[in-house]
């Protein structure tokens, strides 16, 4: 099974996925977390060129780094995982590029979008993706604290394109979508109630 996690930065999917990895471990299943970018060699790279503040990335190298970062970990960790029988839970997937590329940066028309995620991936897709949605003003105090890296420093106009291009994805039976303004517990009990039936627990 392979769950993914997306919002916004600052939404707190990272602490969601962790939450849910930790519930699939307590049942004795063996569990592989991955974060995009990254994740192997390779993927670790391009991410330190991608977040790099003092880096200049042009909009159309962006999408095909991250796209290359997400072809490298399908192939090296999430398909051998996959077929060994784990349970896969990615914080970030190609949702992520759709998000942040074509809504923020206003990049691509979503068909075309789709077939490039659809050959980075080699068609793998996540069986659920839970999108923590919570306002502009609720993540960036989230955030506060932290050193921005370069994706971060878009400003508002472009966080507001990057959360109305996940919501727009929400029409997919795929993704679910959270109040991230709620507590991290009750999100949790939620992502675990609909969790635990797609692992027929
Ligand atoms: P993301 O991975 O989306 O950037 P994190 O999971 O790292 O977000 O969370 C960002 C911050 O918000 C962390 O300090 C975390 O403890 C806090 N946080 C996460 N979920 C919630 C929540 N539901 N309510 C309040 N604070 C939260
Ligand atoms: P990260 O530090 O992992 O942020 P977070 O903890 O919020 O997930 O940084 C990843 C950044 O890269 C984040 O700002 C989102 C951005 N990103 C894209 O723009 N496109 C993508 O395809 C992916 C995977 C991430």
């Amino acid at each position: 099974m392979f769950f993914s996690f997306e919002g916004i930065d600052g939404s707190g999917k990272s602490t969601q996925a962790r939450r849910l990895a930790d519930a699939v471990r307590r049942l004795g299943r063996e569990v592989v977390e991955v974060r995009e970018p990254g994740g192997t060699d390779l993927g670790e790279r391009i991410r330190a060129l991608l977040l790099d503040p003092e880096a200049a990335v042009h909009p159309h190298a962006e999408l095909l780094l991250f796209s290359a970062a997400r072809a490298q970990l399908v192939a090296d960790v999430i398909e051998p995982a996959l077929e060994r029988g784990a349970t896969v839970i990615a914080d970030r997937f190609y949702d992520s590029s759709t998000a942040y590329q074509g809504g923020g940066r206003q990049l691509a028309a979503p068909q075309w979008m789709t077939r490039l995620h659809r050959f980075a991936t080699a068609g793998r897709s996540p069986d659920r993706t839970y999108l923590i949605d919570v306002p502009l003003a609720v993540a960036a105090s989230r955030r506060a604290g932290r050193d921005a890296d370069r994706m971060e420093s878009g400003g508002t106009a472009f966080y507001t394109r990057v959360r109305d291009a996940y919501l727009a994805l929400s029409t997919e039976a795929r993704i679910q979508v959270l109040d991230g303004t709620e507590s991290a517990d009750d999100i949790h009990q939620a992502i675990w109630s609909d969790a635990k039936s797609l692992l027929e627990v």
